[in-house]
């Protein structure tokens, strides 16, 4: 254990206090917001993350424990006398880490695994790395013989971000198919209904669907930061060969190719249903991009 972070959160968790938690992905999108609801409804976290210096800076809370999914000691140190495991891991390309971070479950006797999936899972005209990986460590989860939630978010709003820099600097989104809808979903409901799955009863065995409330494409979430911002933005369309060239650069042949399958599926329609997941758990409405993009307007200048 190597110390505290920064504050906690809005305590909306509901009921929970005193539940022994371990955020595995603590410094991550989702785990963040997570460590924060659950420290502010009195719950004992142990924030996971590889550089606990880098998570202080960050203002990651709870206890901040220094852990690798590839290391099996730090995982049992990380998770011993822990009552439940949030499971948060990013790489398709190793489905080890789960499979580590269960085992250390398995091992210390914690009561409840809840596991952060991915909503294309249920498509069966998914065949890409990322979603295989998360339907193998979805199984495993179901089969490791401890109580089970697993949690399948359709994309992030958070995945906007990405266009802060152009945004700021030239007016400009810019995005491939642009016109496809995707519900996507605020990561801070992903987050509350993690919290309230793992420190309330009931939710064992059970896999919830989180998206927002309707689908959106590119070019509306434009005019809706343009309007939220108070200037004027300019949606660009980019090409399927640029998309490719673009993640072709940043990650490996599989990943870059399951993006590109996964921007197909989405212009075909796939990714536009909308799920009651948030509303079921929290007892509220999922936010909309409006809200998303009111709370992160200070990213895009
Ligand atoms: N992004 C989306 O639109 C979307 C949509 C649906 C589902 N999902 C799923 O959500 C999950 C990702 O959630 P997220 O975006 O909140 O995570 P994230 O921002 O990618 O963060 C993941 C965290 O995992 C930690 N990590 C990575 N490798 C590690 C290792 N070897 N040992 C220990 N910690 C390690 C990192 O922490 P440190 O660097 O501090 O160690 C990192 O902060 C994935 O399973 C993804 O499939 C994402």
């Amino acid at each position: 254990m190597v110390g505290r972070g920064g504050a906690g959160g809005g305590g909306s968790a509901g009921g929970g206090g005193g539940v022994r938690v371990v955020v595995a992905g603590a410094s991550g999108t989702v785990g963040r917001l997570v460590v924060g609801e659950l420290v502010g409804a009195g719950c004992y976290v142990r924030a996971l993350t590889r550089d606990p210096r880098a998570a202080v800076r960050a203002g990651v809370g709870g206890v901040l424990v220094r852990a690798d999914f590839g290391d099996r000691a730090s995982l049992e140190r990380a998770l011993a006398g822990m009552e439940a495991l949030l499971l948060i891991t990013s790489d398709p390309l190793r489905p080890d880490h789960d499979e580590r971070v269960l085992e250390a479950a398995v091992r210390a006797g914690v009561g409840h695994v809840v596991k952060v999936s991915a909503l294309a899972v249920t498509d069966a005209g998914a065949g890409d790395v990322i979603t295989c990986w998360q339907r193998v460590c979805e199984q495993r989860v179901r089969e490791c013989g401890l109580a089970w939630t697993v949690l399948r978010p359709r994309a992030f709003m958070s995945k906007a971000l990405a266009w802060a820099p152009s945004v700021r600097e030239r007016g400009v989104v810019r995005a491939v198919y642009g016109s496809s809808v995707n519900a996507c979903v605020d990561p801070g409901d992903v987050a509350a209904v993690a919290a309230r799955v793992l420190t309330t009863p009931g939710h064992g065995g059970r896999c919830y669907e989180l998206t927002g409330p309707g689908p959106v494409c590119a070019r509306e979430q434009t005019r809706v930061l343009a309007r939220v911002l108070g200037r004027a933005l300019r949606f660009e369309e980019m090409g399927v060969e640029e998309a490719w060239r673009l993640w072709r650069g940043r990650y490996p042949e599989p990943y870059a190719r399951a993006l590109l399958e996964s921007a197909e599926r989405q212009r075909a329609g796939a990714k536009a249903g909308v799920s009651a997941g948030v509303r079921q758990v929290t007892g509220r409405a999922p936010a909309g991009f409006a809200d998303w993009a009111r709370r992160h307007a200070r990213f895009f200048g």
